[in-house]
């Protein structure tokens, strides 16, 4: 847990330079403005239907992405209860948003385990897996990082992982980026501004 546990600081420490280093003008944004600060999206990965997926395919409408695991017992469960919430405060605009999840353990995150994951959270849930040079050429590219931890006698194991929720605008720019302690409302309300910007 100790391991887990200081990576998790690193990697709070990492996000937090790399946002106080160069932020932009926040204009009246609730979460984390990084307008030109990060690549646009793009990938290559499978969804958790089957089906090839790349970042150009959710062009149209503002796209959230976060890295994370289905046996996370704590900040990805947590994250995406956020999330549905932040939709379940728009109106049927929430339709035009999808939420990217995108697992770092592809190993037990089968495609089935997957697609029960994202269908409890929502229609807009989509679950992506890849190779690992896939993941890797995502992850280095929003410079998240992510350590599995030592498995205990069960075989099972943690995943140490970045919390950033990305955001992308209609045309796959990042714009945004949520972390842990911003809440629905602020979600909802830059959504709000993403989806009237046309
Ligand atoms: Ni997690």
């Amino acid at each position: 847990m100790r391991t887990v546990h200081a990576l998790r600081g690193a990697v709070a420490a990492l996000a937090a330079f790399l946002i106080v280093g160069c932020a932009p003008e926040q204009d009246g944004w609730r979460l984390t403005n990084i307008t030109g600060l990060m690549p646009e999206l793009t990938f290559t990965l499978t969804d958790h239907t089957g089906e090839a997926a790349t970042g150009e395919d959710f062009r149209g409408g503002p796209v959230l992405m976060y890295f994370g695991y289905t046996h996370c017992p704590d900040v990805c469960p947590t994250t995406l209860a956020t999330v549905r919430s932040a939709l379940g405060q728009l109106n049927n605009e929430a339709s035009q948003v999808t939420v990217l999840f995108v697992t770092v353990d592809p190993e037990r995150d089968t495609r089935g385990a997957l697609s029960r994951y994202v269908n409890a959270f929502g229609p807009q849930f989509v679950g992506l897996r890849g190779k690992p040079s896939q993941l890797k050429d995502l992850t280095r590219r929003y410079r998240v990082v992510y350590n599995r931890d030592k498995p205990d006698a069960d075989g099972d194991y943690l995943v140490a992982h970045s919390s950033a929720l990305f955001v992308f605008d209609r045309e796959g720019r990042p714009r945004l980026v949520a972390r842990p302690d911003d809440d629905a409302e602020a979600i909802a309300s830059d959504l709000s501004r993403l989806l009237a910007d046309t």
